[in-house]
């Protein structure tokens, strides 16, 4: 079967003063119909740089260098600015890290959510119509007093109602993708929890695809059917949430979830050691190496391919657990 989403050894890089950054090194993963897809990795790997390429939203400096992004059998990268903004809502939605930023200050919440609805949506509404369907929306996230959230700025709500209402404009329009990128990293903890279930029940009921980007593999665990991790601008390891929880084999995989915080541990989460390459310089060969315990020349001079090492199950190393 033919994936929603397909992207194919993606290259994007940033021009910067110094030089160019070469940050996604050949992004390889897919999300099929109705399928909630983890991408994981830690700060700096290239997670929301490849939901940008997506949604055709990098910045100026950012440059496509190489790949392909099929979506519904159309590769976004030669589609136009107008056939990216027809697919922005109806096909694909997002839900980004920060509320505040996604949400306008000097309009109300009603005045945004009821644009999303009359410009996203495929039928044509009166006015009345348009209200109604905005507040069956803000019901569905579970937001007390519907009809005043609509006239209230953003300013008015707290971080995690703000949140509520642009998970509420992310799926008003049915989208049949939607990208959520790290929805809860800026809330409190307290609230993480709810605003994830709340977001996991709205996609299951729909049957939306979702791909989930976050930096911890606990929540992808909860989210997830399936899970791509991410190392300085590939994917080193994907299959089932199942199998790569219970089998993990590339060493940076191995180290995150060893990084997972303990129910006991005293809350800070601990980090693998050492740090993200340089992508002015990015190594030759595994961008991982310099960082890694089983690393041997090899490593250093090739770069692994990401191969089906048994069914379903993915990995981009040449001297992974149980390889020798
Ligand atoms: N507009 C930009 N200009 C230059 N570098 C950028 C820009 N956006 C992101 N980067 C760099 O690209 C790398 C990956 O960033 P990002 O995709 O945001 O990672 P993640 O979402 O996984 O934390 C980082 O080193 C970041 O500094
Ligand atoms: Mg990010």
């Amino acid at each position: 079967m033919v994936p929603l989403l397909e992207i194919t050894n993606l290259f994007v890089s940033y021009k910067i003063y110094e030089g160019k950054l070469k940050v996604l090194d050949g992004v390889n993963f897919s999300v099929g119909n109705g399928e909630k897809v983890g991408l994981v990795g830690e700060a700096g790997c290239g997670k929301t740089t490849t939901m940008k390429t997506i949604l055709g939203l990098l910045p100026q400096s950012g440059r496509v260098d190489g790949g392909e992004i099929f979506f519904n059998g159309k590769d976004l990268l030669k589609a136009t600015p107008r056939e990216i903004q027809n697919l922005r809502g109806k096909g694909i939605s997002m839900i980004f890290q920060d509320p505040t930023a996604a949400l306008d200050p000097v309009f109300t919440v009603g005045d945004q959510l009821m644009a999303v609805i009359r410009y996203g949506s495929r039928e044509k509404m009166n006015t009345k119509e348009v209200k109604e369907k905005a507040l069956d929306a803000l019901r569905e996230v579970k937001m007390p007093d519907p009809k005043r959230i609509l006239s209230n700025y953003p300013i008015q709500l707290s971080g995690g109602m703000r949140q509520r209402v642009c998970i509420a404009m992310a799926l008003a329009t049915e989208p049949e993708l939607l990208i959520a990128d790290e929805p809860t990293t800026s809330l409190d903890v307290t609230i993480q929890d709810q605003i994830l279930k709340l977001l996991h029940a709205l996609v299951e009921k729909r049957g939306t695809s979702v791909i989930f980007i976050t930096h911890s593999l606990g929540v992808v665990r909860e989210m997830a059917d399936k899970v791509n991790v991410m190392y300085a601008g590939s994917i080193i390891e994907s299959g089932k949430t199942r199998e790569i929880f219970s089998n993990p084999l590339h060493p940076y995989t191995i180290d995150l979830m060893k990084a997972i915080p303990r129910l006991s541990g005293g809350g800070l989460e601990e980090r693998v050691p050492g740090r993200i390459p340089d992508y002015l310089n990015p190594p030759i060969g595994c961008r991982f190496q310099p960082r890694c315990l089983r690393a041997k020349f090899k490593c250093s001079v090739e770069k692994p391919e990401l191969v089906e090492i048994k069914p379903d199950h993915f990995l981009a190393c040449f001297f992974s657990e149980g390889s020798d």
